[in-house]
């Protein structure tokens, strides 16, 4: 092979440097002489790899695939190695079907519930969202196949996403839309992002200089190549000059002439083009593979790591009087269509040709009886079926009620209008509590919902989106088989009208103003102290946990938080543990807390261990839009420590003194209060020396005047009565 390089891009015909920017076609690179055509496919929880002849339109038309649960659903595992080994698996899919680069994981941030694409990103938190990104992207990679890392970035409706814009301030967009890109970048590496369709603040994102080239690049140091979006790019030349490489598909002929002509018209530096070239024939030399007939992989045990996955992932919301695991001996009634057609995973471009589809009514007890109890196809319920699901739900010791979205409500390129359940489901579900008090629902659904009849049942269990072996996984849990240990990665409001996107997602055609800043997902409704069905990080465990003795410890540039987690129950378990911080420092808006780490640690019975986590200055840094730069205020933080965002175990305070002084620049505007907090010696010593300290000392010994003085500004220290000759003298003391 030769070596690629821009000496190798310049000896290239202008034809052929512009043939290489736009896709040949719908999955391939263009070939060059000397460098081959390379294949990508879509593919977050497997492949999508669509036959070279196929209509591109044809979208559930591709190979035969293992079907991993949705990111909705690993994200809920908490579990960096888990994400690490699916990523794993798909490489070695994408290697057998030669392609080079994989279309995904999706890492936007879950910012209004009825966003269609929801199932397909991890959470509403960007530090969970980064982590699961990054072992997925290094699992991928490491068995040599490139990630496309998407959407790049703030596409977080699908409804008019070509054109709407999303209009974020600076601070939620680096700290809730940008920080998950940014960790992935700097740790992962990906090979590729790919640039997302809408606009972001007015500008069209494959247009976005600042966007792809001074943050991506400048900034992160990013060394990939972008990639449009199918069908994202409006002007291919400007497209080129902000930072994009790669437009996809490519309009054939009609693309290379089109980047010809503006060469020879001046309106495209050459060096523009071969940078661009370049980066696709690297990314080519380094991730390409020979199309060929795809080799044989191990399917089955791809199948099991399915299985595992979602074991591992699945969220045991309630379990009232301990309920679950199912007791044997009992007769059980298996309620609802669900069971018996699943809803394992979401619709458009991740959408897989199953290879084995294992559904909760076949890997059920054989014992069990089934009723369909209402229609899928239906919204409304149907008498026959209600009367049949209500016989046996009397009948029966137990009921297991499969409750979820049909599937035409969560596809790619739609947003929904409701996260009700379908009339038909609710009311059954209602129904049969009211005749049988051992019911447990379990959800298939890609994104949270309501649940009016909750405190109706005793156990609820969502298995999201859980792939092609949630029948085998859904028993597991359902039977104890496997203890349940996922949580929640996004949280469940108990209506619609609670989340701050209420009433504004969606409604303007154009525009999407991001009025809630970063009061995203737990940030909004904990700084509210609002009710929620089930708060972020929520999720249940068949054994207890216990933990004790925190213990916080600066070093010289992290600050290590332990503690002592123990199983205290009869089972072995997995237990999640979370990492919180509230700052209190900082003069800004802040969460009242906000997910800087977790593990997640196994543990038999009886089995306790010390587990130490390490926050780096970024845990405690906010994103300074004045200085933009990330700053970590020195000063009072707590730490917590918990089981979900709403469970924390563990708090303390703590002085974090690694960080940068917050007040030490003193100004005319600087406050007296401020000015009186000051801990620099250097500040201390002109105050004393300058007789202000001794001025100052009597009024700061008065409620009234520490509380006013807080609001007096230096520059007006007169009226505090201060002689103006001492301001001067402090002030030249400190300059
Ligand atoms: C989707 C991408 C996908 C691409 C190729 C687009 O419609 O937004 O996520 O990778 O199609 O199928």
């Amino acid at each position: 092979m030769v070596k690629i390089n821009l000496d190798f891009v310049e000896g290239l015909t202008l034809e052929e440097r512009a043939a290489l920017v736009p896709g040949k076609d719908f999955w391939f690179t263009a070939r060059v002489p000397d460098v081959e055509r390379m294949m990508m496919s879509d593919g977050p929880s497997g492949l999508r790899k669509q036959d070279i002849d196929a209509s591109p339109a044809d979208i559930n038309n591709s190979v035969d695939a293992v079907c991993f649960p949705s990111s909705a659903l690993t994200a809920s595992s908490f579990d960096d190695d888990m994400l690490y080994k699916l990523g794993t698996h798909l490489g070695i899919a994408a290697n057998a079907e030669h392609l080079g680069v994989l279309l995904g994981p999706g890492v936007n941030i879950k910012r209004s519930p009825l966003a269609g694409r929801n199932f397909e990103y991890f959470s509403e938190d960007p530090l969970l969202a980064g982590r699961m990104g990054v072992a997925y992207v290094k699992g991928v990679q490491d068995q040599g196949v490139g990630v496309s890392v998407k959407h790049f970035a703030t596409n977080n409706r699908e409804n008019q996403r070509f054109t709407s814009s999303s209009n974020v301030d600076e601070r939620a967009l680096r700290e809730i839309y940008l920080a998950q890109f940014e960790r992935i970048v700097k740790k992962a590496h990906s090979a590729t992002l790919m640039c997302s369709y809408n606009r972001l603040n007015g500008t069209l994102n494959s247009q976005n200089q600042r966007l792809l080239t001074d943050i991506l690049r400048n900034e992160w140091g990013f060394e990939g190549l972008v990639m449009s979006d199918w069908g994202a790019v409006a002007d291919h030349i400007a497209a080129l000059k902000a930072g994009l490489d790669l437009e996809m598909p490519g309009k054939g002929q009609e693309s290379v002439d089109e980047i010809v002509t503006a060469v020879k018209e001046g309106r495209l530096q050459e060096s523009t083009l071969n940078r661009s070239a370049l980066r696709v024939l690297k990314m080519v030399e380094k991730w390409g593979k020979k199309v060929t007939e795809a080799a044989p992989y191990n399917k089955e045990e791809q199948h099991e790591f399915a299985r595992q996955m979602a074991d591992d992932s699945i969220v045991l919301l309630k379990n009232d009087g301990n309920q679950l695991p199912l007791a044997s001996g009992q007769s059980l009634a298996i309620i609802g269509e669900l069971a018996a057609k699943p809803r394992f995973e979401g619709g458009g471009s991740s959408h897989v040709n199953a290879h084995h589809v294992v559904t909760p009514l076949e890997a059920a007890p054989a014992s069990a009886k089934y009723a369909q109890g209402y229609s899928l196809e239906e919204e409304r319920p149907n008498e026959k079926l209600t009367a049949d699901a209500l016989q046996l739900a009397k009948s029966s010791d137990q009921v297991i009620f499969f409750a979820g979205f049909p599937e035409k409500m969560e596809t790619e390129g739609l947003d929904k209008d409701t996260i009700s359940l379908p009339q038909n489901q609710n009311e059954l579900l209602a129904q049969v509590a009211a005749v049988n008090s051992h019911v447990t629902v379990v959800l298939e659904n890609g994104s949270v919902l309501e649940m009016p009849w909750a405190d109706q049942v005793s156990a609820i269990v969502e298995t999201y989106l859980a792939g092609e072996a949630v029948g085998e996984a859904t028993w597991d849990i359902l039977s104890g088989k496997v203890n349940p240990s996922g949580k929640l990665s996004e949280s469940f409001p108990l209506r619609l009208q609670d989340n701050p996107t209420y009433g504004t997602f969606g409604k303007d055609h154009d525009e999407e103003d991001y009025h809630e800043g970063i009061f995203v997902g737990y940030r909004y409704y904990d700084l509210h102290e609002m009710p929620v069905r089930f708060p972020f990080g929520h999720g249940l465990s068949y054994t207890t946990f216990e933990y004790s003795d925190l213990a916080v410890r600066e070093g010289k540039d992290t600050v290590k938080v332990s503690f002592r987690l123990a199983n205290t129950g009869k089972v072995a378990g997995k237990e999640v543990a979370q990492l919180y911080v509230a700052n209190h420092v900082s003069r800004v808006e802040m969460p009242v807390k906000e997910l800087r780490d977790f593990t997640k640690v196994a543990l038999k019975p009886g089995e306790s261990q010390e587990v130490t986590l390490t926050l780096p200055r970024r845990a405690f840094a906010y994103y300074n839009v004045d200085k933009q730069q990330w700053a970590a205020d020195n000063g009072e933080y707590e730490i917590m420590v918990g089981s979900s965002s709403r469970d924390i175990r563990l708090s303390t305070n703590f002085n974090l003194t690694i960080g940068v002084n917050p007040t030490s620049a003193v100004t005319g505007n600087t406050y007296v209060g401020d000015l009186w907090a000051n801990q620099d010696p250097h500040v201390q010593k002109a105050m004393k020396d300058s007789g202000l300290y001794e001025l100052l000392a009597p009024m700061m010994k008065d409620e009234q005047w520490v509380a006013i003085s807080a609001n007096i500004p230096l520059r007006s220290l007169s009226a505090m009565g201060v002689d103006e000759e001492v301001r001067k003298a402090f002030f030249k003391l400190l300059n």
